[in-house]
């Protein structure tokens, strides 16, 4: 009669996170982006869920102070993530495709009011959780590093000056061919963040140990050199590396 062996079943290992937070035009898009492609992860811009549910309430009719009605929308969120013929996301509210719609400026600021309700992040945060898939997950967000995500290996903060994140903005927009103004380009990216840092739940801020990265003199392809180097003194996260 054989012995009886008693079989260990060890719990799955959580797929690997990087987290990427900071303010608004700071280019935390851009570098989670370009580390997920190098390191073959899959990208969660948990922004775009906020402005998803903007948009949600001001096609529905729910003023951005109701809490408990946003709450239930954010709950049934009809939204698809997809991937264009080009690799970028293209991004399905309802069945309507509204991938440049909830880009402007307007929606960042109605994204960040609705995003200040405990009862709305609350409603998202599982849904953030469910972009945790192998072999690894780059989040980009406000609170990726100290709410929704505390156990990724690896956190960055970037930042800016207001006036620099401003100024970017301001090129990206007449690159697109859009008419905008710098002041009134600050005083909204000033705004953001004040209500982004000082609301009661997940405000804006660096995680402990999160890597903060001051970009107001750096320009993208040496931020995401710096994430690169940080990236390879991590073991687990070095292996996924893309040569490039
Ligand atoms: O990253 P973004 O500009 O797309 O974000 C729009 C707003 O959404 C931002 O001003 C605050 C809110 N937000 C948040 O509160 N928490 C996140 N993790 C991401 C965005």
């Amino acid at each position: 009669m054989s012995a009886e062996v008693e079989k260990i079943v060890m719990p799955p290992v959580p797929a690997l996170v990087v987290a990427i937070d900071g303010p608004s035009g700071s280019g935390k898009g851009t570098i989670a982006h370009r580390l997920a492609t190098l390191l073959g992860f899959q990208v969660l811009d948990s922004g775009s869920l906020y402005r998803l549910l903007a948009l949600a309430a001001q096609q529905h009719g729910v003023s951005f102070d109701n809490e408990a009605a946003l709450e239930v929308l954010a709950a049934h969120l009809d939204v698809q993530f997809q991937q264009g013929s080009n690799g970028d996301a293209v991004i399905i509210l309802e069945g309507e495709q509204v991938t440049n719609e909830i880009r402007t400026e307007e929606m960042g600021r109605s994204a960040s009011l609705v995003a200040a309700l405990p009862a709305v992040r609350a409603a998202l945060l599982q849904r953030q959780h469910a972009f945790r898939e192998q072999p690894g997950l780059v989040a980009d967000g406000r609170d990726m590093g100290t709410v929704v995500f505390p156990d990724a290996c690896l956190k960055f903060f970037l930042t800016a000056t207001a006036e620099a994140r401003a100024e970017r903005r301001y090129r990206q927009l007449l690159e697109k061919g859009f008419s905008a103004s710098l002041p009134a380009l600050v005083d909204d990216i000033r705004a953001r963040d004040d209500r982004d840092i000082n609301r009661a739940v997940a405000p804006l801020k660096p995680a402990d140990d999160a890597i903060v990265l001051d970009s107001t003199h750096l320009g993208i392809d040496d931020v995401m050199a710096r994430v690169r180097r940080e990236v390879e003194q991590i073991a687990v996260l070095n292996r996924h590396l893309k040569v490039s």
